[in-house]
């Protein structure tokens, strides 16, 4: 097999357990409230590429953690990813009506639904951190606290602040970073964090990792920016070209297609160099070609 076909297959290896996973911790559609419920299990179930799980599952088992240590962890980080794209995607945000190749959680059910969804999937997520009673309370207080910072205003939630603040904006190549950095990337270095926490890494191995994941991080959203020009919607599975429409400031309005492009394989190069040492890299040297290569 080609490396990437390996990749691809432990992808989707670990993309079949993640779901079983949140179907299992999240809600029976059938339990009450069941459109709040129903909503939850439509936004966390069924699609999505589940790079942040993988993340999750491949630096912890690197490290020597069993994979159903993993499983906590990686569901957190997902129910918090499923829980930003439903905001996300809201009309006061994006407003967008595409999202994984069906209609957008507001738009299935409706806006205020998608608002509770967005709530209780992020509540879920620390719960089930908290209550994840395989790991120590310290390691589970470390966890805890990686993917609230990640989450919050200075993580995931203040990166979108400041999306939402640089429409129509002429911004600098240092603020559309920073963007990146705190929306996308501080989620996939969470990811990768809890993966080695649960394997009670050494600090100089979680700086290694920490320098793998912010690379691949803002790789990450380099390419999304790249794929919202180039990509079309259905393989998208999300609406092409809303950037341009919404005048959203990107690495492509910014640089141009190539050398955004040239940006990510830079980045791709620094993620590599940065696992230098750690034992068995080749899964997250492979998904740092894939962050860059991907179509969808
Ligand atoms: C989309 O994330 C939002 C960004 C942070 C760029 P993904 O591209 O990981 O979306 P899914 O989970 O595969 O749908
Ligand atoms: C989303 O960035 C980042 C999130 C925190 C969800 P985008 O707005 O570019 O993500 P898509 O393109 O809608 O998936
Ligand atoms: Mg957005
Ligand atoms: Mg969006
Ligand atoms: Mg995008």
């Amino acid at each position: 097999m080609m490396q990437a076909d390996v990749l691809n297959a432990a992808l989707k290896h670990r993309a079949a357990r993640i779901e079983q996973v949140l179907d299992r911790l999240l809600p029976a559609a059938a339990a009450p409230p069941v459109r709040l419920h129903q909503a939850m299990r439509y936004a966390a179930l069924g699609a999505g590429k589940r790079v942040r799980p993988f993340l999750v599952y491949r630096a912890g088992m690197m490290l020597g953690a069993d994979e159903t240590q993993l499983d906590a962890p990686a569901a957190a980080v997902e129910l918090i990813h499923a829980y930003s794209l439903v905001h996300d995607d809201l009309p006061a945000m994006d407003d967008d009506d595409l999202r994984r190749g069906r209609p957008t959680c507001h738009r299935a059910f409706d806006e205020a639904t998608a608002i509770l969804v967005g709530d209780a999937l992020q509540t879920l997520a620390f719960e089930v951190l908290s209550t994840a009673s395989e790991h120590s309370a310290e390691t589970r207080l470390a966890m805890l606290t990686a993917l609230a910072h990640a989450s919050g205003s200075r993580g995931m939630a203040g990166g979108q602040a400041l999306d939402l603040a640089a429409i129509g904006l002429a911004i600098d190549l240092a603020e559309l970073e920073q963007m990146h950095r705190l929306k996308t990337g501080a989620l996939i270095a969470a990811s990768v964090r809890l993966g080695a926490l649960a394997a009670h890494a050494d600090e100089t191995t979680h700086a290694q990792l920490a320098r793998y994941a912010r690379a691949i991080g803002l790789a990450f959203q380099v390419r999304d920016d790249i794929l919202d020009v180039t990509a079309d919607s259905q393989t998208l599975g999300k609406t092409q070209g809303k950037d341009a429409s919404d005048d959203k400031p990107t690495y492509v309005s910014l640089l141009g297609l190539d050398a955004a492009h040239s940006l990510s394989i830079q980045l791709r190069e620094t993620a590599i160099a940065a696992l230098e040492g750690l034992p068995q890299p080749e899964m997250l040297q492979q998904l740092a070609h894939y962050i860059v290569a991907r179509e969808a």
